[in-house]
């Protein structure tokens, strides 16, 4: 059953990519890819740290800030928009805090939105997508003159519809740019808004997520929960999800159960959640779910993304070799481990085609 996906990795890491000059997103063999077609690794609750900013909070789903987790390759952020007010004037203003701005308020949702902004000016070869769960529903409008203030509108990428997803790309019909394409024109940043009212006039930029998207159940709270299937929109299948031309977008996180229903991140268990073969690991599930959907998932959500071999993982599925241009604190110290199996994985995934290609 996995051979499908198996096939398409191998056809990746045995040909390789282009040899464009630029490297986009680390590497250039992504360049000439259709944007729906690689998969991203994303930072869920990307500005919610467990650090000393925060006190540690055990609500904090990373342990390094967003400019650092782009650094490393992270390519989806995630957070979550309240309505908050400025400490100061006392005046309505945007916050990205965590399930309520008592609870974690991490600063205005303009400051973080600066960050990115700054890392995609200086990384100007970098598609970065952006997924905002609007939990007090404020209005595209509010949202796009927050975007404005950071000088981040401009690099918003608008779809031909807005309010429609495009059928799925494949290989003779490329139906989302690719990353050149966005690259070129400078539409880098892709912003997913759940709930959104679409406002074409004035923020065709901000789309509404499920439009777009659809996203496997992410409340899960033991490692052998961890499922493939539609969760939101509600009472889909993956074969409607497919040819509606939505997005996977795959949820890999666990949640520990507390008393009076609070659940924070299950910390204690995170180097298996994010590992490459155990119960509940990352790699296996993705392939779990490649399998299902018979193509790669386009995002994969985790906590704590430099803990375990999450980058990795990723990369291996967008067949990813020679990277470009990529900080990473995750690397050392996993190098070492996972270098043999990798390799293992690789050589036995190119003899795996080179016997195809025989029969
Ligand atoms: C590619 O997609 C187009 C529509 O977007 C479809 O008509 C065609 O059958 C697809 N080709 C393959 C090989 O799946
Ligand atoms: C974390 O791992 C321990 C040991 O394997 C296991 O007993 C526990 O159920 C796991 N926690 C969750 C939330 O799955
Ligand atoms: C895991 O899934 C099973 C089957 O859906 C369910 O019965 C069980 O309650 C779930 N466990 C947890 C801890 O959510």
């Amino acid at each position: 059953m996995q051979n499908i996906l198996v096939l398409l990795i191998l056809v990746e890491l045995c040909i390789g990519g282009t040899d464009a000059a630029r490297a986009c997103n680390n590497y250039a063999g992504l360049c000439e890819k259709p944007y729906d077609t690689i998969t991203y690794l994303g930072a869920h609750d990307s500005p919610f740290l467990n650090d000393a900013s925060t006190g540690h909070s055990s609500f904090g789903n990373q342990f390094i800030k967003t400019t650092t987790q782009l650094d490393a390759g992270v390519r989806l952020l995630s957070a979550q928009v309240h309505i908050g007010k400025n400490d100061e004037t006392g005046k309505r203003e945007l916050h990205i805090c965590h399930t309520s701005c008592a609870l974690l308020d991490a600063g205005t949702l303009r400051d973080w939105l600066q960050e990115v902004r700054m890392w995609m000016d200086a990384n100007p070869n970098d598609v970065v997508t952006v997924l905002l769960v609007n939990s007090d529903g404020v209005d595209a409008r509010e949202l796009e003159g927050v975007y404005s203030e950071a000088d981040l509108a401009h690099y918003g990428y608008i779809p031909p519809d807005p309010d429609r997803a495009p059928p799925l790309s494949n290989d003779t019909n490329p139906t989302w740019p690719t990353l050149d394409e966005m690259i070129n024109r400078n539409e880098r940043l892709v912003s997913f808004i759940n709930p959104l009212k679409t406002d074409k006039e004035n923020a065709p930029y901000l789309l509404n997520e499920f439009t777009f998207l659809w996203e496997n159940y992410y409340q899960v709270t033991s490692q052998d929960n961890f499922t493939c299937a539609p969760d939101r929109p509600a009472d889909q299948t993956v074969l409607g999800m497919h040819n509606s031309g939505r997005l996977f977008l795959m949820n890999h996180f666990l949640y520990e159960q507390q008393a009076f229903g609070i659940q924070v991140p299950a910390i204690a268990n995170i180097s298996t959640t994010n590992s490459f073969h155990r119960k509940g690991a990352l790699s296996d599930h993705l392939l779990d779910c490649s399998n299902d959907i018979t193509r790669q998932p386009s995002f994969v959500l985790v906590d704590f993304f430099h803990v375990g071999p999450a980058i990795t993982t990723v990369d291996i599925f967008n067949g990813v070799r020679a990277l470009v241009g990529r900080f990473s604190r995750a690397r050392s110290g996993h190098r070492r481990f996972w270098g043999p199996l990798l390799l293992r994985l690789q050589l036995s995934m190119c003899s795996c085609i080179s016997e195809k290609e025989r029969a």
